[in-house]
């Protein structure tokens, strides 16, 4: 396949969103895994609510107030300076290992990020893992004012590309977002770090692999 650009999604594929688990840990002994679980469900499940509801907040706010749903979830203190220490582990969130080494080797194409995250948390997150020159373009949906999978944002990927969406291959570890770049008709692969089961809503991503190194490899 022809492949003139790769579009990654960020968080859960190019940065790991448990990195926050060691501060949890350290607020919260015993329950810094399940604050962490907790908040990446509800911070996806807001996103999607609130494109539904025509409700659109930042993905900083959404992030804040799934983090507030966790702790009080797990019934934990609410201390307006431990929230603020948690939230700012979103801008150093660390890359996959592989990650900083892969992109190198792929940079001959035009490489791009289109992510949820609001474009301040994109551009640290990126600067902070050493990683702003591997990109021609980081993308933030707070243009549109909603979130992914509407199809219009993978479409803003391709207007700001100035790409074919059939010749981008779109990056991504997260079942429901590969769901959505296929179905918009991007090339789309799915990273499967952890052995997890793809979604059932009816289409397939064209590539399964395990991590970017595979990625190198493959093309
Ligand atoms: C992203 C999240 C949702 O768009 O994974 O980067």
């Amino acid at each position: 396949m022809t492949i003139k650009a790769i579009i990654f999604d960020a968080y859960g594929t190019l940065f790991d969103v448990h990195t926050v688990v060691d501060k949890c840990e350290q607020f919260f002994p015993g329950k810094g895994r399940k604050i962490s679980e907790i908040w990446r469900q509800k911070q996806l499940e807001y996103t999607w609510l609130r494109s539904l509801m025509g409700r659109y907040e930042d993905f900083w706010s959404v992030t804040h107030d799934a983090l507030i749903f966790a702790l009080k979830e797990l019934k934990v203190d609410l201390n307006e300076q431990i929230h603020m220490t948690l939230l700012d582990q979103y801008l150093r969130l660390n890359p996959y290992p592989e990650v900083p080494n892969a992109l190198e080797k792929l940079k001959n194409r035009k490489l791009a990020i289109l992510s949820n995250g609001s474009t301040d948390m994109l551009n640290t997150v990126v600067e902070n893992a050493g990683l702003s020159h591997v990109f021609t373009h980081v993308i933030s949906v707070d243009e549109l004012k909603i979130y992914k999978p509407f199809m219009g944002v993978y479409q803003l990927g391709v207007a700001k590309l100035w790409v074919n969406k059939e010749e981008t291959l779109f990056i991504t570890s997260n079942p429901w977002d590969a769901s959505g770049a296929k179905t918009f008709g991007f090339q789309v692969c799915w990273i499967n770090r952890f052995n997890k089961q793809f979604d059932e809503l009816g289409v397939q991503p064209n590539m399964i692999l395990k991590n970017l190194d595979q990625l190198v490899d493959r093309l």
